[in-house]
Formats: C-alpha cells, structure tokens, sequence
C-alpha cells in the first residue's frame, strides 16, 4: 500500500503529531515503530521505514533487534521512553477503542450502508438478524453446513442437538447457533484479509457489531497459516459434541484425505463406499477413534439427528462443505503471501539502507522468500496437492447448481466454478478466488510471481509439475478460461 494513502488516512483520524514524530529524529521514530507495531494488532497502522502502511505487523521480528541495539545507548534509551509514553498515550485510545477506517471488505462495508440508513437489518423470531443479514451480504442458504462439536467459540450452546450453522459465500463467512447471543462472521478485507466481526443478536434499531479481540486467539495461529484467517477442524466427538482429544485432531482442507473429514460435522450427501467421520459421535470415550462411520454414511436426510426446521435449510450440503474447505485453504494462503512480501519488502529496504544498496535491490534471501510463498500458493490454487475422492460425491441442497451459476464463463462456456464431484472437487482444477478481490489486491511483486508460476505450470515449462497431477488438457483449459475471464494478465500470457 502506498504512503500517500497511509498519511491520508493518519490525517483523517487526526494522528498528525504521529506522522511528525515518525518523520522526526531516528531513536523516537524506532520506538514508536514498535509501539506502533504492537498497536497494529488492534487494525491501527503499520510503520515501515519511513513510511506507514495499514498491514498487519508482519515486519517485527526485522524491527525489534534495531530497536534493542538503539537501546543500549544510555542517553538514547532515556529519550526514548520519554518519546514512547508520548507516543503511547497519543496512540493508545486510537488502538483501543477504532476501527480501522477504509475497510473494503464485505462485511464493513454493510456495516457503513447501515449506519447511513441505506440498509435495514430486521430481526425474525427464527434466527434472530441471520437472515437479514446473509441477504445483505449475498450470501446463500445453499451453502449452509453444521458442525456440532464444541470447537467454537459459543460451545456452550452448540451440541449434536444444537448444531452451529455456517454460511459463507466467495469472501464472507457467517456463523449462527440457535440461542446464541451472537453471529460470528468472517469477512475478507483486500489488503489487510480476514477480519472479524460479532452482531449482538439483542434485538434493537440499532444492531450491535464489534471486533473482538478474542476472535484471534483461536483464527491466528499454525492452523491458520499464522495469519488471522479461517480454520476447519475434524475432531472425535463425544456425545455431546466436546472433541475428545486423546483421540488427536485434524485442521482440515482440500488436502485432507475424506476419511480425515467431517468429525462433529454433519454432512447431507451421497459418496458410495468411501467413508467419513460425519454424523457420529464416540460411544465408547475411552475409544475415540472407533466411530461408527457406516451409520454416519451416505445420510440425505438429518432430521434424524436434530430438530432441522429451527435452521434455514436442513442441509448440511457436502459439496459445499468441501467448497468451504478449498476456499479457506486459499484466503489464509493468499493473506499469508501478502504478509511474508510486506515482511520481507521492508526487512530488504532495511538492508538496503544499511548497506546503501539501491531501492529495488532484492537479496538472495528475499528472492527465495517471495518465490517460495508464491509456489505455496500457487501449488494449492492448482489443486496440486487435493485428496482426490474417492467415490462420486453429491450434496443434497442446491448449494452445486447455485455456486456454478455465479461462474465467470468463457466463449465455449467454462468456467473455473465448474464441479467434477466425480473425482475430484473442480471440473478445471484451479481456484476461483483467482478471480477475487484478495488475489487482486497482493503486492505487486508477489502477484506477479503468482501468474509467472502458474505460465510456467500451465504452459508446461516447469518440469517439476507431473502431467499425472495436472494433465495437459486440463492445463489448456484452465489457460484458455483464464486468458478469456481476466483482462490484465501479463503479455506473455498471450504470445
Ligand atoms: C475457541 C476458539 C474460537 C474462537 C474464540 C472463535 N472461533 Fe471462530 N471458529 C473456530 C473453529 C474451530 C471454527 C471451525 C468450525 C467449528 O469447529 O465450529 C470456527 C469457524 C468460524 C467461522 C467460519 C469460517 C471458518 O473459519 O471456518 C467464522 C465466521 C468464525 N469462526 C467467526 C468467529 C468470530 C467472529 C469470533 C469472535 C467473535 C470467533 N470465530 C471466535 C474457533 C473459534
């Protein structure tokens, strides 16, 4: 994100002084780069040399040593604490009590139509705001899936009796439980990924939408790429819904094998003799593991297990459940390959101040860091890696017919919203997110990484790609749709 924008922005929110302190003299401005870093987990901004940035604090680790080095000059570490209890105090209720402004995603930007008396959200006796609010944001019932185990965070209320619902669409995420006190969502931010949102489900003119901090402490972690991000879990349940740990867990995704799917999930669908954890819970708790995955098998209908008319839809689609897992997978790895460029950008101006080395030089070091998040990437985007089914699959909503609809589609009708469900999720194994405004908006440098790798793939330069995971035909046809639905490809991609 450029400076300009970022000073605007320090203007808007009268941080003016800031802005002159971090312009000022060396020491104060590395101090107040720290605070400032610690204040960015709170959505505020992001010092990095001498400019801002509104990202999350990845650069830290490059920031902190300089900062230490600074401070074992005594005359320096006095001034210094003087100039950062400024910075604190000025900075502090900024960090504490805002949002950031300028928030593009979904979610925030309901939120402003809201306030503005644009949009009304109006509660219903069934769901509380939940309705309202998925047709504000254009998210479908289709997509709904229910996870009954106590992995979230209102597991008071959530048990096989009372699953938890989630929504999503192509960049927002809606959680609901019947007799909880919020909805929880997950809305994708272009430059700054996932946020998240809570909606009081007290019924007033005027809803009520925080972002908690505690959201992060479990949406930021390994799970998550390390990014605060989505997650998916497979647990061994006990009856009523706590996971048992002994009996170990799965983060699931595109790459999980189905038998590692869908612990304390439900799942409405249809998949022959392959078998999932779905449906069940652990009779025996001492013998977690020996579910009986037979009775949780191939179920179309789950009014068996809880009452269904309390939920918008009876479904817990499969199809759209292993949507929602591709789909999770490529936000937290897009999010992450935003976050190591900004990181490694400015860890690389630093260096090239110290060793007076011209703005564009890019290290060694840097260079395999952004081509390695940039492979990652493109590696999971390509399906790559996907646990192949290993039966047909069907969901039992019209989650399928509905997701295919929104395709982008070229000249002889393809597009990359196509399913397969015969043996794999996609009929042109490449991620539609390529089409999202968080692919869109990633660094220059690593976007261009991203389309060089995914040239050489599909025009079959890179020899480390077998044709038995990506077949030729496939690569022709993914280049052609994505060469006909995407105007501002590199002009290599058209020689
Ligand atoms: C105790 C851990 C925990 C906390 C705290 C937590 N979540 Fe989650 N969240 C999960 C887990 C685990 C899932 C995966 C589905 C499940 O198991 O319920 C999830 C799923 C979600 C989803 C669906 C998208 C996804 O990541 O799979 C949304 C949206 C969501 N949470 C929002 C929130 C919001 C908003 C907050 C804070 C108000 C929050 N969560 C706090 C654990 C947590």
């Amino acid at each position: 994100m450029g400076s300009s924008r970022c000073h605007t922005i320090c203007r808007g929110r009268g941080k003016l002084a800031l802005v002159a302190l971090l312009q000022g003299d060396r020491e104060a401005r590395l101090l107040s780069e720290v605070v400032l870093s610690v204040s960015c987990r709170f959505g505020i901004l992001l010092p990095v040399n001498d400019r801002l940035s509104v990202a999350h604090p990845a650069p830290h680790r490059s920031i902190v040593p300089s900062f230490r080095a600074n401070l074992d000059r005594p005359r320096v570490r006095l001034r210094s604490v003087v100039v950062s209890l400024t910075l604190l105090l000025l900075v502090a209720p900024a960090a504490l009590g805002q949002e950031v402004p300028e928030l593009l995603d979904s979610m925030s930007r309901l939120a402003r139509r809201v306030e503005r008396d644009e949009v009304r959200l109006v509660p219903d006796e069934k769901t509380g705001y939940l309705r309202s609010l998925l047709r504000a944001l254009d998210v479908p019932i289709s997509s709904q899936t229910l996870v009954f185990s106590k992995t979230s965070l209102q597991h008071q209320v959530i048990g096989p009796r009372n699953p938890r619902a989630l929504y999503f669409n192509d960049d927002v995420y809606v959680g609901w439980v019947p007799g909880g006190r919020l909805l929880e969502i997950g809305s994708v931010d272009p430059n700054q990924g996932a946020i998240f949102f809570a909606l009081s489900q007290q019924h007033t003119d005027q809803p009520r939408l925080e972002r908690p901090a505690e959201c992060l402490s479990c949406h930021e972690s390994s799970r998550t790429e390390n990014v605060p991000g989505f997650l998916l879990r497979s647990v061994f349940p006990a009856p009523d819904g706590q996971p048992i740990l002994s009996g170990g867990t799965y983060t699931i995704d595109q790459n999980s094998p189905f038998e590692h799917r869908w612990g304390g999930w439900y799942v409405s669908g249809t998949h022959g003799a392959a078998r999932h954890l779905g449906n069940v819970v652990a009779r025996d708790e001492d013998k977690p593991r020996e579910l009986d995955v037979d009775a949780g098998a191939n179920v179309t209908d789950l009014s068996r297990y809880f009452d269904t008319d309390r939920y918008l839809s009876p479904h817990s689609d499969l199809v759209a459940l292993l949507v929602l897992e591709h789909q999770v997978r490529i936000h937290n790895l897009i999010a992450r390959a935003t976050r190591e460029t900004h990181s490694a950008l400015s860890y690389q101006a630093e260096l090239n101040a110290i060793f007076e080395e011209p703005p564009e030089h890019r290290s060694e070091s840097t260079i395999r860091r952004l081509d390695s998040a940039a492979r990652k990437l493109v590696e999971d985007l390509l399906l790559l890696r996907e646990a192949l089914l290993p039966q047909p699959v069907r969901g039992t909503s019209a989650f399928a017919e509905e997701f295919q609809a929104r395709g982008r589609r070229d000249s002889k009708g393809r597009s990359l919203r196509d399913l397969d469900l015969e043996r794999r999720l996609f009929r042109y194994p490449c991620s539609f997110l390529v089409h999202s405004a968080a692919f869109d908006a990633m660094p220059p440098e690593m976007k261009d990484r991203v389309w060089s790798r995914l040239w050489l793939i599909l025009t079959s330069r890179a020899d480390d790609v077998p044709v038995e995971r990506l077949s030729k035909e496939d690569r022709a046809a993914i280049r052609e749709i994505l060469t006909e639905t995407r105007r501002d490809l590199p002009s290599y991609w058209s020689d």
